[in-house]
Order: C-alpha cells, then sequence, then structure tokens
C-alpha cells in the first residue's frame, strides 16, 4: 500500500478487512439484524458480477422491490432504514456465510451467490483498487496479486469467502450462480432465478430483460444518467462509473505471468481441496 494514511481507510472486523465505509458499530450489530421472510439476498466477493445481477433481478418483478444499499454499508443509522422500508427488500452483500446475521438463516431467505473465475476477479479487483478513492493504492499488479493470494484485501480470502458459501450450496434457498454461464447464456441463467424466486416472467421479456442488461447497455445507462450514477450494490463505492470497465471472461490471461499462473494454480488446487464444485 502506498502510504500509511490510506492504511485508515480499512478496518478489520472479525479478521476481515472492511473499508471505512462500513462502520464496527454497524458490524457488530448485524447480529441481531431482523430479517423478513421474504428479503431476497444478493452474495457477492467483489467484483464477481453483483450489478449485473442487481440489474437483471430488479427487471424481472412486476411488483415494486427495492434494492436497498448493501447490509454492510454505512453507520448504525442505515440498519434503521432498512427496517423501515416497506416494500420487498433485495439486500446485497460481500459478507462471508459465517458473519451473515442468523436472522437470515433462521428465516430461510433467499440467497443468490455469484461467482467468478478468481483469476478475472483479482484482475478487476486491481483496477478496482486503483481507481476507487476508497480503497488504499496499489498501482502495481504483482503487489495486488500477492496481496490478493494472502487474502489481505477488502473482504478477506477470495477462497474463503467461496468455500464458507459453497458448504451451504444445496441449502433449498440458496442458489449459486457463476458469471461465465450469464456470459454464455444468459436467457437460461435468468430462467433458472425466475424458477428460484418463483416468478412468472414469459420467454419474450427474459429475451428483453437479457438485452437490456449487457454490458454495453449496463455502461451506457450508467454514463447518459439512465441509471442513479449515486447507486452502487456495493458497500466499496456509491459511485456506479467505476462498476462498468471490461466486462470479459479471461482478461486474466492479460495480466497473469506463467510464473503467477503457476503460482495461483497451486494455490487454487490446495485451498480448494475440499470444494465440490
Ligand atoms: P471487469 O472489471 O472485469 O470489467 P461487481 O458488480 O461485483 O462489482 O463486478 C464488476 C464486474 O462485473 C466488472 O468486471 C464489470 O465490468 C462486470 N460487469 C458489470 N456489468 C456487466 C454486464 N452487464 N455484463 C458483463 N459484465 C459486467
Amino acid at each position: 500500500m502506498s502510504n500509511s494514511g490510506e492504511a485508515q481507510l480499512l478496518h478489520t472486523f472479525k479478521g476481515i478487512p472492511f473499508t471505512t465505509r462500513s462502520s464496527p458499530e454497524l458490524l457488530k450489530s448485524l447480529d441481531t439484524f431482523d430479517a423478513r421472510e421474504d428479503d431476497v439476498l444478493l452474495v457477492s466477493y467483489p467484483k464477481s458480477g453483483t450489478h449485473w445481477l442487481a440489474g437483471v433481478i430488479t427487471k424481472l418483478y412486476n411488483t415494486q422491490v427495492t434494492i436497498t444499499s448493501p447490509i454492510e454499508f454505512g453507520d448504525i443509522s442505515q440498519l434503521e432504514k432498512l427496517n423501515k422500508l416497506s416494500t420487498k427488500r433485495i439486500i446485497p452483500t460481500h459478507l462471508d456465510y459465517n458473519m451473515l446475521p442468523p436472522n437470515f438463516k433462521n428465516k430461510k431467505c433467499k440467497m443468490i451467490y455469484i461467482s467468478r473465475n478468481p483469476k478475472d476477479t483479482a484482475v478487476s479487483m486491481f483496477h478496482y483498487y486503483r481507481d476507487n478513492p476508497n480503497l488504499p493504492t496499489v498501482d502495481i499488479w504483482a503487489t495486488f496479486f500477492d496481496l490478493f493470494l494472502t487474502g489481505d484485501v477488502v473482504c478477506g480470502s477470495w477462497f474463503d469467502h467461496f468455500l464458507s458459501w459453497e458448504e451451504h450450496k444445496d441449502e433449498q434457498n440458496i442458489l449459486f450462480l457463476f458469471y461465465e454461464d450469464m456470459k454464455k447464456d444468459l436467457p437460461k441463467v435468468v430462467k433458472e432465478i425466475t424458477l428460484f424466486l418463483s416468478l412468472n416472467v414469459s420467454d419474450s421479456d427474459i429475451q428483453d430483460i437479457c438485452e437490456k442488461s449487457s454490458f454495453s447497455e449496463m455502461k451506457n445507462d450508467t454514463e447518459k444518467e439512465n441509471s442513479d450514477p449515486s447507486h452502487t450494490v456495493c458497500a466499496l463505492t456509491s459511485n456506479r462509473k467505476l462498476i462498468f470497465r471490461k466486462g470479459a471472461v479471461g482478461d486474466w490471461k492479460n495480466y497473469f505471468t506463467s510464473k503467477q499462473n503457476i503460482k495461483f494454480q497451486e494455490i487454487f488446487n490446495e485451498k480448494m481441496k475440499l470444494s465440490k464444485m
């Protein structure tokens, strides 16, 4: 990290680095947060396609729903705001499973976890670190690569995050999605989401929603401010313009050296030994 002042952008709670946009008081209060049975959680490690998924999901409902701010964002007053919301809540979060308010688990709220190839996630996060003033500056890819692998980044280790959720992937109220599947066949994934959320959406509406959710459409909407540029579903920024960078699969090949790829693969194989996916 470039200077000690920037270190203050992060603080650690239960061993996981958060930005100061998540106050310690709020994080402490999450354990007693009151969930509603019809809450839907949108869960991800940062840079996995959260905004894409959120964009799709909001278009699927024909009743009033609110994509709230991420549950770990802000100070304690944010939780009061969430409590007061009268519409159905779609709540984004980057929390790992162990930190999720227990009430969501007890009430079996529906949760959608989106994951992405960690190599592309790392590259996307590297750019986020460079562009986002709420994150420490890491200018050199090689430096960021090491931080990512050791989990010394905001939201902690990708591996721990993924594994904490994967352990629950067979629970009926949890749907696991992959960014790469959305790139390959978005209508198929959207259909899966509608079944999971018990929403009745016609195939032609799904097609329409997919077209409106393409990378170029979503980026244009943000640039033309057709969507609120100061509303994100990521606790790390409120600037929507920082989200839509490249939207590609395999960009990691432009950054990883072959030595880095071998190192990543070794650590991946070791950490993911317990993974069934
Ligand atoms: P890149 O930085 O690789 O471009 P998140 O929403 O979790 O912060 O993830 C952001 C990543 O998702 C960025 O990846 C962004 O470009 C990509 N993304 C956002 N909308 C997308 C879309 N409609 N299609 C494909 N990728 C999208």
